[in-house]
């Protein structure tokens, strides 16, 4: 079979560092949790963001040379002593600033404004009242919703500014100052839920900023592709494959930068969808499509013993974490002289791991669920910024087939996520059974490319049925099938009710042990995608 070749691997380092001299705009992070939303936001406008620290030296800025700087969010106050350190020049260096929430206070504050506790704080859904005098208000509607989150308020806004919008609460809801190219709002434009947020930071980053917008998915690929090589040079990686879509992209993108020198290493857990472990194979092992070093390592007794009589969903996930970790190390020892261990962690996974400033959802196997100590001189995640309809666009852009990209996205821990309570051996084969039938219906139906993730998982429940003239007290399976982009938030998805039905019938019917099918209808929040 022939393998899969990359145009971008065979372009010269002249033309990538070309690629690389982008236009460059500097999210500045006071702590806010919508930091990698805003530098997503920008990207969407195909300008490159980058995300920096508060304690990020104006030298470093100069440097760097960005088009415009971002400040973003946070949760402290810009007066006593929770402020957070910023240096006043980055004021005088002529370069334009939006500050959103945090980085608004933060401006007013600075350049001789007054900000102060506000009377009535304001959460959520806003009107806001934009004024026709302001170019960048005067592209939205005079009242418009945005996303408001604050205690704090600018009270007074510095010389040189005007007010461009309020609300009923909030006498400075944006400001500006022309001249300096100065912006600020204390609603939050970066989020879904404000309606013509995408307006402010566009007209930001292409009118305020000048950028052209000339930047692609391919630069990133370059880019990182060319930071992997630098740091790797002669060691050696492995890569933890697991098939799904993340680990996949990142595979590819390190067998670009490394070839040979990386090893993907495959460990069946014995949580898997029914036949994937046989499917993976296929596609990267020395059949398949890829030209790279491929360990399938057969470990299901390993998980299933250890998963043994375990109930509570974190402890499942560290004991999958772990062991994974554990496993890998083995086989870098075989290999011998493993440096650098290649992980698809991507954006929301470590938002929801408690590794930004947000509560700890679940601990992502890829990310907190690490034991404390791995034996690997550095863990690489070249996705970790990403989002994962950014993750797609860089698969398509690195040449991997669309049925791959395309893929559902399928947690590190498999199926132990999916099945409420102990996982046996045999849960697990009713749950693959289940979710084959589901997911032959849903793609016969032609669904399989309009939702978001759907899969079937096990409930804890086993109720009393009647088949033929027989009683049973079998397992009820749930149906799980959800619309969402960014797999931050999600809402069920409105099946056709024949779907359902024939799903339904096909699983009682053919699956042993179970007698009973839920359909899942919440969202996210307040439910999450996986069961656990
Ligand atoms: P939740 O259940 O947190 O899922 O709403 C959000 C998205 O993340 C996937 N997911 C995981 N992916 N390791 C992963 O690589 C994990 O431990 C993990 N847990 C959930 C989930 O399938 C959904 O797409």
């Amino acid at each position: 079979m022939t393998k899969i070749v990359i145009d971008i691997e065979s372009r010269t380092l002249g033309e990538v560092s070309k690629i690389m001299k982008h236009e460059k705009i500097l999210v500045i992070d006071f702590g806010g949790q919508y930091n990698q939303l805003i530098a997503r936001r920008v990207r969407e406008n195909h300008v490159f963001a980058e995300i920096q620290s508060h304690t990020f030296s104006v030298e470093k800025i100069k440097e760097m040379n960005p088009k415009g700087i971002i400040f973003t969010g946070g949760p402290n106050s810009v007066y006593g002593e929770s402020a957070l350190e910023y240096n006043q020049e980055i004021f005088e260096l002529g370069i334009p600033i939006l500050g959103i929430c945090y980085g608004a206070q933060l401006m007013a504050h600075a350049l001789g404004g007054k900000v102060e506790t506000a009377p009535t704080s304001e959460y959520g859904k806003t009107l806001i009242k934009t004024e026709a005098s302001s170019a960048m208000m005067n592209n939205l509607q005079r009242e418009t919703v945005m996303w408001m989150s604050h205690t704090d308020y600018i009270a007074q806004v510095p010389k040189g500014f005007v007010i461009t919008a309020h609300t009923d609460v909030c006498p400075v809801a944006a400001m500006e100052c022309v001249e300096k190219k100065f912006y600020a709002t204390q609603f939050h434009p970066e989020v879904d839920h404000s309606v013509e947020g995408d307006k402010i930071l566009t007209y930001f980053v292409k009118e305020v900023c000048g950028c052209a917008g000339d930047w692609e998915m391919k630069s990133l690929a370059v880019e990182t592709i060319a930071q992997i090589k630098e740091k790797v040079g002669d060691g050696k990686a492995l890569c933890a494959l697991s098939g799904g879509v993340d680990s996949s992209v990142a595979a590819v993108l390190m067998s670009k930068a490394v070839g040979k020198q990386l090893t993907c290493v495959f460990v069946d857990h014995g949580l898997l969808r029914k036949d994937e472990g046989d499917e993976v194979e296929k596609i990267f092992g020395r059949e398949g499509h890829y030209d790279l070093n491929f360990i399938r390592v057969n470990a299901q007794q390993r998980f299933y013993d250890a998963l043994k009589g375990v109930t509570e969903p974190e402890k499942k996930r560290k004991i999958i974490g772990e062991l994974f970790i554990r496993v890998f190390e083995e086989e870098a020892q075989k290999i011998g002289a493993v440096d650098f261990l290649v992980q698809g962690t991507i954006y929301p996974d470590v938002i929801e791991s408690g590794l930004g400033k947000s509560a700890v959802i679940k601990s992502h196997h890829n990310v907190g669920g690490l034991p404390d100590c791995v034996d690997f001189k550095e863990i690489i995640e070249p996705l970790r910024d990403l989002f994962k309809d950014e993750v797609r666009e860089l698969g398509l852009e690195l040449g991997i087939p669309e049925n791959l990209v395309f893929r559902q996205p399928f947690p590190g821990p498999g199926l132990a996520v999916r099945i409420v309570g102990e996982v046996t051996e045999e849960k697990v084969k009713i749950v693959q059974n289940a979710d084959a039938i589901y997911r032959e219906e849903i793609a016969i139906a032609g669904l399989d490319r309009k939702i978001g993730q759907y899969f079937a998982g096990l409930t804890n429940m086993r109720s009393v049925g009647v088949m033929g003239d027989f009683r049973t007290y079998d397992y009820a399976v749930a149906l799980r099938a959800v619309m969402t982009n960014d797999f931050m938030t999600a809402e069920a998805a409105n099946i056709p009710w024949e779907v359902l039905d024939k799903v339904t019938r096909r699983i009682v019917n053919e699956v042993d042990h179970v007698n009973r099918v839920f359909y899942d209808c919440t969202g996210k929040p307040p439910g999450t995608i996986e069961f656990e």
